[in-house]
């Protein structure tokens, strides 16, 4: 399983860069607003950082308009995978993306029936929100489970890009299920390193080496 950082800060795809374990990155309206900054040229800075890809997404709904701001977004670097909404004009878009040989992330799915349809368009990969599906009270795995079911059923090469992941759990589920990507905010990329007993550990034994009065090279 991949990992993609869900972020448009600069500094926290570049941290995540150095720890190695970021390949792609997903960026959408709200995070790149967040950062205050011009949106094809956050898009942009980011795809010159990361190797894997990017998504960025259109800001228009309709057809035409989903169609020019794709290409130009498409046409920002090579690694740039255009995020589209889900819906009958994004859809429609994502065929004639795929046509054009431009890779589409296909996003704001919340069911199995939105996934089928977003693949059988022909999407580069699907989004599927589970944080805000459990927000909502529902599990917002069980639908990664079903896709991964579905697509696998029928052979689909949409890769599953697990998204709005909130938690470390997210991730683990994620590849126990096999999704192909987790897109990670930087907060829970920091805690799937952590473990109170890995702290703990190290604390013990630095400590009980401390107590012999002994440096690294003396003998
Ligand atoms: O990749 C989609 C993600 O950014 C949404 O996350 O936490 O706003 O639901 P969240």
């Amino acid at each position: 399983m991949e990992f993609f950082l869900d972020t448009a800060d600069i500094e926290q795809i570049e941290r995540g860069l150095e720890w190695g374990r970021v390949h792609g990155a997903t960026t959408n309206p709200t995070l790149i607003a967040r950062q205050g900054k011009a949106y094809l040229p956050t898009v942009q800075e980011i795809a010159r950082l990361v190797p894997g890809p990017v998504s960025g997404e259109v800001l228009a709904t309709d057809y035409e308009g989903i169609l020019e701001q794709g290409r130009r977004l498409a046409g920002l670097a090579d690694n740039v995978v255009v995020k589209v909404p889900l819906g009958p004009p994004g859809l429609r878009a994502v065929r004639q993306f795929a046509e054009e040989g431009i890779r589409t992330n296909v996003t704001l799915c919340f069911s199995a029936a939105q996934a089928l349809l977003a693949a059988k368009a022909g999407a580069s990969y699907i989004s599927p929100f589970v944080g805000r599906l459990d927000d909502l009270g529902e599990e917002g795995m069980a639908l990664i489970e079903a896709i991964v079911e579905i697509y696998g059923n029928y052979g689909f090469s949409t890769g599953v890009l697990v998204a709005s992941v909130r938690n470390p759990q997210h991730v683990v589920i994620a590849a126990r299920l096999g999704a192909d990507v987790a897109t990670i905010p930087f907060k829970t990329l920091e805690q799937l390193y952590q473990h109170p007993l890995t702290d703990r550990g190290l604390e013990q034994f630095l400590e009980d080496w401390r107590k012999t009065g002994k440096g690294f090279d003396d003998p």
